[in-house]
């Protein structure tokens, strides 16, 4: 049994200290991630130790699981239980308009250069709650080039992924995003992009239409197609090296000739990815396929 196989469950240790508070051992996180990928088939062991750490402590806090035995005997009992909780591994953050100079980037310089393709394909990897792909609807429909576009958004989560098909987000965040809005565009109003609810407001269909939402394990699964752009920001932040130069290799390979890349702030590159990336612009992180 998995439970009484010290090598494969290293817990002895927190039964002896019973301290819930104390950090989660390196041990302790390998044994941990080795079992979600045998249960769950989903591959956490390249992620970056701490930042795994944190959300497995998250996870445990919020579930009230008391400890890592805790965590452990809950994802053996129950099959479901971390695909309806892998949020709280990873974090979801994100906002409309993010970072706004990126998109007046985009606007400015980027579409410029491929407003004469026959059509535009566009991968938001991480698409979180959806904000992300919905922001360049925005700015595509404001090019008028939105008409030509296809995306696809995807993320490791079902659960946030449902979120971002609805598109449908609470007034306050909605107001709260406003600001970034109005940097990109000092005209907007939120009425040209949502139908305005009582409490929610709902993205218009006409920026959801070209969107295909799937569920995508970037770290374990392939992908097909060709992309003029693609955006994977503030998702590497969890990987560590070897896993971020093997989603490198896949972008570099979804990526038309001359495509570009476009990483969050806080991403940070091995230096092994200046063989497939030249940097096109460091303010907004912007690369370029070589
Ligand atoms: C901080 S959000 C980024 C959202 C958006 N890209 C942005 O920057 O506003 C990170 C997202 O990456 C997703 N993620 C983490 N690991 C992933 C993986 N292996 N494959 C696909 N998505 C992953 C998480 O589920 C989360 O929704």
């Amino acid at each position: 049994m998995l439970e009484h196989n010290t090598k494969i469950f290293p817990f002895s240790k927190i039964i002896a200290t019973g301290n819930p508070k104390r950090e989660i051992s390196d041990a302790e996180l390998d044994s941990i991630t080795n079992a979600v990928k045998t249960r769950y088939g989903i591959d956490f062991t390249n992620y970056e130790k701490a930042s795994l750490k944190r959300g497995f402590a998250r996870l445990i806090q919020k579930q009230g699981l008391g400890d890592i035995m805790g965590l452990w005997s809950k994802i053996m009992k129950d099959k479901d239980f971390l695909l309806q909780y892998i949020d709280d591994l990873t974090v979801n953050l994100t906002e409309l308009f993010r970072n706004p100079e990126i998109w007046i980037k985009l606007k400015e310089d980027i579409l410029p250069k491929l407003k004469t393709n026959p059509k535009l394909d566009f991968w938001h990897a991480g698409c979180s709650s959806g904000e992300e792909v919905y922001t360049m609807a925005m700015v595509l429909q404001d090019r008028n080039l939105l008409h030509k576009s296809t995306a696809l958004a995807t993320d490791l989560s079902a659960t946030i992924l449902e979120q971002a098909k609805k598109g449908e987000y609470s007034n306050v965040l909605v107001n709260r995003y406003l600001k970034a809005c109005k940097q990109y565009c000092p005209n907007s109003k939120l009425e040209d992009w949502f139908e305005i609810g009582e409490h929610d407001s709902k993205i218009k269909e006409k920026y959801k239409k070209h969107i295909q939402f799937l569920r995508h394990n970037l770290v374990q699964e392939p992908m097909n197609k060709k992309f003029d752009i693609i955006f994977c920001r503030n998702v590497m932040i969890y990987f560590d090296d070897v896993l971020k130069m093997k989603v490198l290799k896949l972008f570099h390979s979804c990526l038309k000739e001359g495509g570009f890349f476009i990483i969050g702030y806080y991403d940070m590159l091995p230096i092994e990815h200046r063989s497939l990336f030249e940097l096109y612009d460091s303010t907004t992180r912007i690369y370029r396929k070589k």
